[in-house]
């Protein structure tokens, strides 16, 4: 008897998508080069007929039924290539290769070309949900061949979260559309952890908010309007003792953000778009910052910082409310922006409606704000900006008010609100009919010739301003 679902690499996602796919029905066969992660596997699933493994690589590609499904849950890289290589001379033409992991999608896309040469269909599926949500039911972005997805869909409908019944995956579209969206996915995943984490820094220092009103304060905000993924944890994780001292974890981590590149490839992509994600932009320079933590301890004696005047805690965690749902709303609003430039650009061909409808539970940027922006999209298809869509725009004045409240506030106090700033900054410019830009035109044709157009007349024109 063959199985009905390969995955090869069984680290903790592995395993746990491959134990996800076994719940739902489908039987399963995992392969890795790791005995331990072979053996725990099948301890884990128990009965051989419905999980099993191997760490040769023959014995496994040989226990699948063909088209053979095979999933690939490997760090992204070489090790992608190394592994396809190392499957290739045992598959059959018709057999389909899926990379689950946060694979750059310029690769993806060599690597589909690549192997449809060879007669095998390659999809770059991006899984998001983290160790949790590959074993309940990730969100699940793949792209790849239209005809090749329909053996994979089954199987992906069963695993993935649902929302209302429905599932979060969706065919995104061809080559490296699944890959891409995933790329954006975690580009405004950045952009939301900034957020929240500013705003935490806002309340603690201007508030003096203590970490159970922090927490209580983000578990209330998680019942309303902000009920999100990422605001729920933030909640969790403010109630977390140390095991070490008998403070609070969260006081005890050093605030040093790491990055796996996603989020830098987004804002890169982003400027190779000409398309402006400046909430995303400065999530990254932040982790940057952060990282330079040495040189942030010197330069913090050199210069003083005024002592942030005491705001009334009840007011400023309402003002904090809306300003962090203004700039949630900024950073989806400048990711879908990105997503369907892409789409032109690449051919993708996506449907945006469909992309937040498949947000909407088991990733990491789940919010009860997607529910909104599928709409939106599924009103118009052609939107451009979330901005412009009719919904959104009472929802966005609402909030901006209180958000140039708190930006001013932290500009004047010395507390860093970059995303914040940046996202309203992004409204203001983004909403201004006449921005100041015609400056920058006249300096440009000033000392390059570079030419300018009128706002009067069409045409290309110079002028040569020196006398
Ligand atoms: C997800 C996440 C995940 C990502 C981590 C770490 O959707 O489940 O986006 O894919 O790898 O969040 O990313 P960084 O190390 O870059 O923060």
């Amino acid at each position: 008897n063959k199985y009905d679902f390969g995955l090869v690499g069984l680290g903790v996602m592995g395993r746990n998508f491959i134990l996800n796919v076994a719940d739902n029905g489908f039987t399963a066969y995992g392969n890795d080069l790791d005995k331990e992660k072979v053996e725990a596997l099948k301890q884990e699933g128990g009965d051989t007929a419905k999980v099993d493994a191997s760490t040769d690589a023959k014995t496994f590609v040989a226990a699948l039924k063909t088209p053979r499904k095979i999933m690939l849950l490997v760090p992204a890289g070489k090790i992608v290539d190394n592994v396809i290589e190392s499957l290739l001379p045992l598959l059959d033409k018709g057999d389909i290769i899926i990379d689950g992991g946060n694979s750059f999608f310029t690769d993806t896309d060599r690597r589909e070309a690549y192997l449809k040469e060879k007669g095998i269909n390659f999809f770059g599926a991006g899984v998001s949900g983290g160790a949790k949500g590959a074993r309940k039911g990730p969100s699940i972005m793949p792209g790849g061949s239209q005809d090749a997805y329909q053996h994979v869909k089954p199987i992906f409908e069963a695993v993935s979260a649902k929302y209302n019944n429905e599932p979060c995956v969706a065919y995104l579209g061809p080559k490296s559309a699944g890959n891409y969206v995933k790329m954006v996915h975690n580009g405004i995943e950045y952009g939301l952890m900034q957020l929240t984490s500013e705003i935490y820094d806002l309340l603690k220092k201007a508030g003096n908010l203590t970490n159970e009103e922090l927490h209580h304060t983000y578990a209330k905000w998680n019942s309303g309007r902000l009920q999100s993924f990422l605001v729920e944890i933030t909640s969790e994780i403010f109630a977390k003792k140390d095991t070490e001292t008998d403070g609070d974890l969260v006081d005890k981590i050093l605030d040093k953000a790491k990055q796996k590149g996603t989020g830098k490839w987004t804002s890169q992509n982003a400027m190779d778009l000409g398309i402006p994600v400046p909430t995303i932009d400065i999530a990254v320079s932040m982790r940057e910052i952060s990282a330079l933590k040495a040189e942030r301890t010197k330069a913090d004696e050199l210069y003083d910082r005024p002592n942030p005047e005491e705001v009334m805690k009840k007011a400023l965690i309402e003002k904090a409310e809306n300003a962090l749902y203004f700039a949630f709303i900024m950073a989806y609003a400048q990711g879908m922006h990105q997503l369907a430039d892409a789409s032109k650009e690449y051919g993708y061909n996506l449907n945006l409606g469909e992309i937040a409808k498949i947000w909407r539970a088991g990733c990491i940027i789940r919010a009860g704000l997607l529910a909104d922006i599928t709409e939106a999209f599924q009103a118009n298809p052609e939107l451009q900006n979330l901005l412009l869509a009719p919904s959104f725009v009472e929802k966005v004045k609402g909030s901006v008010k209180a958000t140039r409240e708190l930006v001013a506030y932290g500009a004047t106090n010395g507390i860093p609100l970059p995303g914040l700033s940046n996202s309203l900054t992004y409204f203001d410019a983004y909403t201004s009919e006449r921005l100041p830009l015609n400056l920058i035109q006249a300096q440009r044709d000033f000392f390059g010739s570079h030419t300018y157009e009128r706002v009067d007349k069409d045409g290309i024109f110079h002028t040569e301003w020196e006398a």
